[in-house]
């Protein structure tokens, strides 16, 4: 019964010292709660900063691994990769995706052969390869086509899973996409190899600085409105978790983070299964603005912002202050 009231009942008695806050703290966040988005580039000793994204650079594969021991290091388990795909390699189909040697290949066998114990997430989509910045295979009026589409990114997963992939995460939009996905890595034997859905991934104007990092921004013809979520809709978002996961999914995710809340927490309650979400470039860029300017303290906007997507229902975060708030945990 809660039938206590002032002065019987004083809320603020538990908060009145640091251990009793700790004590009587509802959500946890630790290092293992988060995955850390890391982009790849070309060549050997390579760090290229990327400008929309302060103190984000993008990595040689050399220097991946580098990173790949420093999540260790920190107890975070899982990396998601992402390549900056030369130039010369994007084209209408997105064709190096398929190439069992491109840069996301390599960047995933080196970091498995070096740091084996920690987690490789990989992103199925076109957007890194193709030479108009869409997810998939367009028509002529731009369209998005979505079954030959769909089985491009089967091939693409297929490539990710033989490189060494432990997750693989359609963030394509495509419908049927994971079934078929599922279907070709148990027909392949990779029967312990993840599938990470981005289930509702809305059409945001968060993406700006990831489409900076991976060179996608100033090809993109027209948005993605034609297969990424409406910012407008919730119950669409239910509908699509339900989908990937009948479809295999063993994990769902919920993209951007902050702004979608209630979104993760209405897939917590409906579907009690893992639910992730996406900070994105565009969130991580909104602090460190915000601290640049003065406006706020960055450890404290980084840590109430993970706590609060943990408090809506998270089993993990991707974010790009991960390495950040990892090291803020371990003091
Ligand atoms: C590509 C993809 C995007 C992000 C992750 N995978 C961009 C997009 O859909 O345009 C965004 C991540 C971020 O902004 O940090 N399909």
């Amino acid at each position: 019964m809660h039938n206590a009231s002032y002065p019987a009942l004083r809320l603020r008695r538990t908060r009145a010292s640091a251990w009793s806050r700790a004590l009587h703290a509802e959500t946890v966040l630790t290092p293992a709660d988060l995955i850390w988005p890391l982009f790849v580039a070309e060549g050997e000793g390579v760090e290229q900063p990327i400008s929309t994204m302060p103190g984000v650079s993008r990595w040689s594969v050399d220097k991946m691994v580098d990173r790949a021991r420093e999540a260790r290091d920190l107890g975070i388990p899982c990396l998601a990769l992402f390549p900056n795909t030369p130039e010369h390699l994007r084209t209408d189909d997105g064709a190096e995706a398929l190439n069992a040697g491109n840069l996301m290949c390599r960047a995933i066998r080196a970091i498995k052969d070096a740091v084996p114990e920690v987690g490789v997430l990989t992103d199925v989509a076109l957007d890194p390869y193709t030479a108009h910045g869409h997810d998939g295979l367009i028509d002529a009026a731009g369209y998005v086509l979505n079954d030959p589409t769909k089985d491009v990114l089967v091939q693409q997963a297929l490539n990710q899973a033989r490189a060494g992939a432990d997750i693989i995460a359609p963030s394509d939009m495509m419908d049927g996409r994971v079934a078929a996905i599922r279907a070709a890595l148990e027909g392949e034997g990779f029967a312990n190899v993840q599938i990470m859905a981005y289930a509702a991934k809305y059409a945001s104007a968060f993406y700006g600085p990831f489409r900076d990092a991976v060179g996608s921004r100033g090809r993109l013809q027209g948005d993605k409105k034609t297969y990424q979520m409406n910012p407008a809709n919730a119950e669409e978002a239910l509908r699509e978790v339900a989908l990937d996961l009948a479809e295999g999914a063993d994990t769902v995710m919920v993209k951007p983070g902050l702004p979608y809340l209630d979104i993760i927490r209405r897939v917590k309650e409906r579907f009690e299964v893992p639910v992730f979400a996406y900070a994105v470039s565009g969130e991580y860029a909104m602090i460190e603005a915000a601290a640049a300017a003065g406006a706020g303290d960055r450890d404290g906007l980084v840590m109430e912002s993970l706590m609060s997507l943990k408090r809506a229902g998270c089993s993990g975060v991707l974010t790009y202050h991960a390495p950040l708030a990892a090291r803020l945990l371990g003091r």
